[in-house]
């Protein structure tokens, strides 16, 4: 599978890197349902085989679940692979409650509580899950570019940072990556920050690219309506009325456009995030290993001009309709 260079850092990085925010589990706040390890370790198995050369996870996943998954499974590979993982979000013992921290001494003990459950000496890209409390960006960042010092971590990123928020910390400390929502139906990052981040040298690593799920072209109004509780997306506008009918009609639609290709819509969505030269991958999640196999092929997927006008058509149809 192809790699681009991320940011300014030497980390070449597939086109699709593997994603596990699923991979924690339905048992928190943001879960995604119930989740069979073994079917993430499978999962994960299958998306190195696949070529696929890093993975994405954070401590909040599941409450450590998702980081302890992935170390199991990379043990004795550990090399192979490139380990994403994210702080800022705390947790209390057994509480749902989601705490918000980028104090310093709250990132000190993230970083060595994730190298455990990593089961890793080093993490090679830890990122700031999100800017949040606002105040506390310029000290979260500033520990950040301390433990690369320090050679706890490697390399530095952000995730969910305003364009504002971007130009502070890269007045700190260089950021070597931002992990932003980005999708056919999420596209706020073209206004500014996609041009900002090219001319940075920060890679963009897109998360949600298949809009979690809903641009795999397997989600149907019955199914979106009979998500758990414990799924998030239940609770998400994208996944409920009056939204879902528009989304699924668009839909509808993208999926003749991946049909007459011969590829799935999966695949087309994943193609379409990576048209942008400022883009280094896409994080695309995966709860089984027949999920990662099919979408780690648009890591050599390229879409024509007309492919790409006639997505725009219906992209602008839907936000019309909604
Ligand atoms: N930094 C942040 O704030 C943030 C936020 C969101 C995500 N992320 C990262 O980005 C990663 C990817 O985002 P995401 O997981 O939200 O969404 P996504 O990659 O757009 O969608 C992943 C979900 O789609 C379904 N799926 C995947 N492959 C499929 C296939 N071939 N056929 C049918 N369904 C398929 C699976 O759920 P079902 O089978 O249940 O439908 C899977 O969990 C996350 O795992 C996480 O690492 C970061």
């Amino acid at each position: 599978m192809q790699t681009r260079k991320l940011g300014n850092s030497e980390l070449y990085l597939t086109t699709i890197g593997l994603g596990t925010w699923a991979m924690g589990g339905g048992d928190w706040k943001f879960g995604w349902g119930p989740q069979d390890d073994m079917a993430s370790v499978k999962a994960i198995h299958a998306a190195l085989d696949q070529g696929i050369n890093w993975i994405d996870t954070a401590a909040i996943y599941g409450h450590g679940h998702s980081e302890e998954v992935v170390g199991r499974t990379i043990k004795g590979i550990r090399n192979e692979v490139i380990i994403a993982t994210k702080c800022g979000r705390v947790w209390e013992g057994d509480s749902r409650e989601i705490g918000k921290s980028l104090r310093a001494d709250s990132i000190r003990r993230e970083v060595e509580a994730s190298l455990k459950r990593l089961a890793i000496e080093v993490i090679d890209l830890y990122q700031i899950h999100w800017p949040e409390p606002d105040e506390e960006i310029e000290e979260g960042w500033d520990t950040m570019a301390q433990l690369v010092k320090e050679g706890k971590v490697r390399y530095v990123g952000v995730s969910n940072f305003s364009l504002d928020q971007l130009k502070r910390a890269q007045a700190i400390h260089s950021i070597t990556s931002l992990q932003p929502p980005y999708s056919m139906l999420r596209r706020e990052i073209e206004e500014e920050i996609m041009a900002y981040c090219g001319s940075s040298q920060i890679g963009i690593i897109a998360y949600s690219p298949m809009q979690a799920g809903l641009l795999t072209g397997k989600f149907t109004k019955e199914r979106a309506t009979s998500l758990p509780d414990s799924d998030w997306r239940s609770r998400h506008p994208f996944f409920i009325e009056p939204q879902l009918s528009v989304n699924l009609q668009a839909i509808g639609q993208l999926k003749e456009i991946a049909d007459n290709k011969g590829i799935t819509l999966s695949q087309l969505s994943l193609a379409w995030v990576l048209r942008n030269k400022e883009v280094t991958a896409a994080i695309v999640g995966a709860r089984s290993p027949g999920q990662i196999e099919e979408t780690a092929k648009a890591g050599e997927l390229s879409l024509t001009k007309a492919e790409i006008g006639a997505i725009e058509e219906i992209l602008a149809w839907r936000i019309n309709n909604l």
